[in-house]
């Protein structure tokens, strides 16, 4: 039994309660995964850290670095608390290449038996910035929404979540899907549409390292002229 758990909900950014949710699945012999694409970055940032408290306690876990860390596309990585059953799920070099090594080697972990350096970006991106650059970064984004959020709801959007990372879902009541192709079509900032509980929203993902606080502002005024 796998129990997967979000860490950064698509929508609303919220995580599961990962420490009960851990507790429970485990009492049960699951195995828990947590699916953390861009919420395990929050770890990194003392502000929002709380809200994977007790991500450790999982079995394996998913990242990507073509999300938060703004690397190129198809930087994903998984980390996994039991290596021996990861390369025994997998691994094929004994049969394949024998005597090549001892599982639970490198090649053992990936089901790729060739690929290129694709690790290098985001060794390059986490050495430039640091922890504390990666700390800043994560705050700067869920700053940056909470202001979104903000300017919006001032102009009269309905705001549907709570923004505790750096997503924002937005509704100013019907004609949403006309509006997200007015949007993307205008030009200032992109977004999508989406479906959350049975109702259609305009989803903003602030993930960008190099978005501003003006930028912000301008793509707030567009919705908000475009809405109307
Ligand atoms: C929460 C979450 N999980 C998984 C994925 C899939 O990620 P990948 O781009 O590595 O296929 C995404 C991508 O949008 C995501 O947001």
């Amino acid at each position: 039994m796998i129990v997967c758990l979000q860490a950064g909900n698509v929508n609303t950014g919220a995580c599961d309660d990962l420490r009960a949710a851990c507790e429970a699945a485990h009492a049960h012999r699951a195995w828990v995964h947590v699916d953390g694409a861009f919420g395990l970055w929050a770890a990194a940032n003392p502000a929002t850290a709380p809200l994977l408290d007790g991500v450790e306690l999982a079995d394996s876990w998913a990242c990507d670095g073509h999300k938060w860390l703004n690397v190129p596309y198809d930087s994903g990585f998984v980390f996994c608390a039991r290596p021996d059953v990861h390369a025994e799920a997998i691994a094929y070099r004994a049969a394949y290449l024998a005597g090549a090594g001892e599982l639970a080697g490198l090649g053992d972990l990936t089901l790729e038996s060739s690929r290129r350096a694709r690790g290098f970006a985001v060794w390059a991106a986490l050495r430039e910035l640091g922890r504390d650059g990666v700390a800043e970064l994560v705050d700067r984004c869920c700053r940056l929404a909470r202001r979104f959020a903000a300017r919006l709801a001032d102009g009269g959007a309905e705001i549907a979540n709570d923004v505790v990372l750096n997503q924002v879902l937005v509704s100013f009541g019907d004609g949403t899907d006309e509006l997200v192709r007015k949007v993307q079509e205008d030009g200032t900032c992109w977004l999508g549409g989406t479906t959350w509980r049975g109702r259609r929203y305009l989803r903003i993902s602030v993930s960008n390292w190099s978005t501003t606080e003006a930028d912000v502002d301008r793509s707030a005024a567009a919705i908000l002229r475009l809405a109307q």
